[in-house]
């Protein structure tokens, strides 16, 4: 691959937030070009094997909800041959049973592509067991299984990638029209999380645009309505403590994005669609250095996060209402407004925000989603004690 190098960043306390990088090919060539090894060249190639060793060891993560069956096996058809899908699905089982359609259908694809697959449904007792035994209560409900959300599948499916031994994870929504767009997300996790020089790492990518049917033609428009305003208040958040204004900040709310193992165990985590906003968040709060580092190991190897533009259009399933986006915005900057870094000035302006547009009522204060603390504090090994692999799909460990 041929892409930028990260040369201009942003620094917050142990955190480099590192600009977007533009990718000029996907595939880079295969003999390494000697002239990128010069200083003072701003491209860089990435060799198929560092791609291919990386891809090795990671797992994605597909977070599914009744998605239509076509759409999330072309999800799966993008994935590289070398990463491990973790499908972890929250659908439904009555009245028809669509959870067992994903089984089967999962199943058969990864037959006929000779495929190793996780598929667990997030409701399940098998898959509740593994947090009960390493003591890890707070992702189960009152009935004693994983709380329904998309966050919480993710935390899930990164518990699972842990126990198997993978060293990175990616996310990747199940909902996806376009299996070239996957393998280019997947491709530009492995290329940002080798770049990495901290074992601490994160990649999020920056969509190159979301068509949409405008008259008779296509509109490819850049910014979705949610991340034009995450990003600006977390941009703003940025600023208050830099004393610098910056626009740095533009993947608040990628769906989309990679970890390495030891950031992914590190981090908190928040509840539904405030995860990737509340990423920013926990790493601010944790590495940033305004607060007392949990993790003096991180402070000192700093995390490196790089933004990263694809090429490929995204086109998802995008027909989920008003209700939903205004959901988004509001767990967005919920998690923004309920920081205990949350400037006083900032928080006048996200309620007076979500009071104007008339999210929240003007007596009423953003939600504050359900917290989870760092997955570092699982007893893995009594997690993975009494695992059945068979249960989930047809990856059974050595
Ligand atoms: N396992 C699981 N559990 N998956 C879920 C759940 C759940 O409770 N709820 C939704 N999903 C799956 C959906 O099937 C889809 O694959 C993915 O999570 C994203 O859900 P959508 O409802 O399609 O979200 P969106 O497209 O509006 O938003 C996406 O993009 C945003 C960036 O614009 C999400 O990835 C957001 O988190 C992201 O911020």
């Amino acid at each position: 691959m041929r892409l930028d190098l990260p040369v201009y960043a942003e620094r917050f306390g142990a955190n480099i937030f590192n600009n977007v990088q533009k990718i000029y090919e996907f595939d880079g060539g295969y003999e390494l070009d000697d002239e990128f090894s010069s200083p003072f060249h701003v491209i860089q190639q990435i060799s198929h094997e560092r791609l291919h060793e990386i891809e090795k060891d990671m797992a994605i993560i597909i977070p599914v909800k009744n998605e239509r069956l076509r759409l999330l096996e072309s999800v799966l058809c993008g994935i590289p041959h070398d990463c491990l899908p973790i499908i972890i699905s929250n659908s439904q089982h009555d009245p028809i049973d669509r959870f067992r359609m994903e089984q089967s259908m999962v199943d058969t694809f990864c037959r006929h592509a000779k495929k190793r697959y996780i598929l667990a449904h997030q409701r399940s007792p098998e898959l509740a067991q593994i947090f009960r035994d390493g003591g890890y209560s707070q992702l189960l409900d009152a009935n004693g299984l994983v709380h329904a959300g998309k966050a919480e599948g993710m935390l899930a499916g990164i518990t699972l990638a842990h126990l198997l031994g993978k060293k990175y994870v990616g996310f990747i929504d199940s909902d996806n029209y376009f299996p070239g767009a996957v393998f280019e997300y997947a491709r530009l996790f492995a290329a940002g999380l080798s770049q990495a020089k901290s074992p601490y790492s994160m990649v999020r990518i920056l969509w190159h645009s979301k068509p949409k049917v405008v008259g008779e033609g296509l509109f490819f428009a850049k910014w979705g309505r949610v991340s034009r305003i995450t990003n600006q208040f977390l941009n703003q958040f940025f600023s208050h403590f830099t004393g610098y204004e910056t626009d740095a900040l533009r993947t608040g709310n990628a769906g989309e994005h990679a970890l390495s193992m030891p950031l992914a165990l590190s981090l908190d985590y928040s509840a539904g669609f405030s995860v990737e906003t509340y990423h920013f968040v926990s790493l601010l709060e944790k590495f940033g250095g305004v607060m007392p580092s949990p993790y003096p190991e991180v402070m000192k190897a700093g995390v490196e996060i790089f933004q990263m533009e694809s090429r490929n259009p995204h086109f998802h399933d995008a027909d989920k209402g008003e209700d939903h986006i205004n959901e988004m915005i509001e767990y967005s900057l919920g998690v923004l407004y309920h920081s205990p870094i949350c400037p006083e000035q900032l928080k006048k302006e996200i309620l007076s925000k979500l009071r104007r547009s008339k999210i929240i009522s003007k007596d009423q204060e953003p939600v504050l989603p359900r917290r989870y603390p760092a997955l570092a504090s699982i007893d893995f090994k009594r997690a993975g004690k009494s695992v059945n692999w068979e249960v989930f799909g047809n990856y059974v460990p050595k």
